[in-house]
């Protein structure tokens, strides 16, 4: 990853993440975003719904560095939510994605594309991964 955009990555994470607002955005707009997703987390109460955005985006950025234990930790989520496990489709990782980028977009103080790019190189990857256990 070059370091300009994982300066303006983990600028923004921690951007995000000092909003209260940021992690409940997020499932209220992916629980909204389709009738399958809000289904899935019936009974996930939004406290919950947040430590797991939060132990999420810390899997995705840690796989990023490249470590047998962060890649370990993707394989688990990949069969956890794959074929072998809660059977989430391909599709809803996109969507998973996009309220992401929308949840960053509106809680990130002073948002510009740059911003959402950095996200997507950061995440891309790593959600491609756990797409194919789909
Ligand atoms: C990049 C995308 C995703 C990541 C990194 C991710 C990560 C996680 C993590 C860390 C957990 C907590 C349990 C554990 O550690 O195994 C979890 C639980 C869960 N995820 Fe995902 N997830 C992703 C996408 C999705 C999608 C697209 C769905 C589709 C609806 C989904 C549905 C669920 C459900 C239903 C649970 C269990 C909730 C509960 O325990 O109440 N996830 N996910």
């Amino acid at each position: 990853m070059d370091e300009k955009t994982l300066e303006i990555f983990n600028d923004s994470f921690e951007n995000c993440l000092s909003n209260r607002a940021f992690l409940p955005r997020f499932y209220e707009l992916f629980t909204e975003s389709s009738p399958e997703v809000g289904e899935r987390f019936r009974q996930t109460d939004v406290l919950r719904q947040s430590k797991i955005l939060k132990k999420s985006l810390y899997i995705l950025t840690m796989a990023t560095v490249g470590t047998d234990e962060s890649r370990n930790e993707l394989i688990r989520l990949g069969n956890s939510h794959g074929v072998q496990g809660m059977k989430i489709p391909a599709y809803l990782y996109d969507l998973w994605l996009v309220c992401l980028l929308r949840a960053v977009r509106e809680c990130h103080t002073e948002w510009h594309p740059e911003i959402e790019r950095s996200w997507r190189k950061m995440l891309g990857p790593h959600i491609a991964i756990l797409k194919s256990f789909s």
